[in-house]
């Protein structure tokens, strides 16, 4: 469904135009029914990739390619729905008014439009709001109607820039749910973000970029794959005095509340001891939890590399 290979961005900006080089040789694919999720700090080149495929902004090297098209060949927009980063509105319209809009960009009919806006507002929490101004829109609000915009020509590919944006713990549920909504009607969904446990939970492939290089692209167990066990977490009760000493010495960290205390062992080796303590000690294992790294860690380390 997106395919780039090579994709060069620079600007030139400012009086001495200083070279900025936002993409440098981006190659990657987004296939067919796929939830993809595009990971990276401020400034990796996320928007900047997707401006180039939406035809927003031309590369200044690299081509790509979208159902199988270049991206300078129009006809497939009618087959893809587009959030921008920072959507702008018309103030002054209702939320009704503009889904009607959007739908006309389209040449949708009448019937048509009002049966899709109306489905659409529901799905993304907005019906009580079709008769408000887009002025008086909330943030969050702003977001839905945006997503909702999206969607107003039944797209088969959906690009979303950050669409969890702003949104509050409920709002960032609905979000996911209408994604994976979405991709169980077959279509392909490409976004972009930084809050990383929502990636882990609904993504089937991600790509993390960096300073506009893609460092690490596949599912989120092959890049977690190999990662050893980080921590092991013990909550236990019923120990006190010398043994509670050790075990506290044994630990990387302690917090006691009540009469239990969880304690942080750095390895699978210092729990095993520690749990040999607590019994020996007649003490009672409450839970006993292994922490694999996370996408967070892994991206904290791309992030964190020189190259
Ligand atoms: N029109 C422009 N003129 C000059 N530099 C630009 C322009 N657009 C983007 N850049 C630069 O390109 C780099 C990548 O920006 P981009 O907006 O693609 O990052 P991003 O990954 O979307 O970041 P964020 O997570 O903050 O949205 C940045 O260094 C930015 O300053
Ligand atoms: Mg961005």
């Amino acid at each position: 469904m997106i395919r780039t290979e090579g994709l060069k961005m620079e600007f030139h900006v400012g009086f001495f135009r200083k070279r900025v080089v936002a993409l440098k040789g981006l190659t990657m694919e987004v296939k067919r029914g796929e939830v993809f999720g595009f990971l990276g700090p401020n400034g990796a080149g996320k928007t900047t990739t997707l401006k180039i495929l939406m035809g927003l902004v031309y590369p200044t090297g690299g081509a790509a390619w979208l159902m199988g098209r270049p991206i300078s060949d129009s006809s497939v927009k009618r087959n893809i729905g587009f959030l921008p980063e920072q959507p702008y509105f018309y103030d002054y319209l209702t939320a009704a008014e503009f889904m009607d809009l959007s739908g006309r960009l389209f040449g949708m009919r009448r019937k048509e439009r009002e049966a899709r806006a109306e489905e659409l507002l529901d799905m993304v929490g907005l019906s009580g709001a079709k008769n408000l101004q887009l002025r008086k829109f909330s943030k969050g609000m702003q977001q839905r109607i945006g997503i909702a915009q999206a969607l107003i020509n039944d797209p088969e590919l959906v690009v979303l820039d950050e669409p969890m944006s702003g949104l509050d713990p409920v709002g960032r549920k609905q979000v996911r749910d209408i994604i994976l909504g979405l991709k169980d009607k077959g279509k392909t969904i490409f976004f972009s973000t930084h809050i990383l446990p929502d990636v882990e939970v609904i993504c089937d492939r991600v790509g993390i970029l960096v300073r506009g290089e893609l460092r690490a692209m596949g599912t989120v167990d092959e890049l977690l794959s190999g990662t050893k066990v980080k921590s092991v977490e013990m909550t236990f009760a019923g120990v006190s005095g010398e043994n509670l000493s050790s075990l506290e010495r044994m630990a990387s960290g302690t917090v006691t509340r009540g009469s239990e205390t969880t304690a942080t062992f750095g390895d699978q080796e210092a729990a095993r001891a520690a749990k040999r303590l607590v019994f020996e000690s007649g003490g009672e294992i409450i839970s006993l939890i292994p922490h694999k790294s996370s996408l967070e860690d892994l991206f904290m380390e791309e992030v964190g590399k020189r190259k």
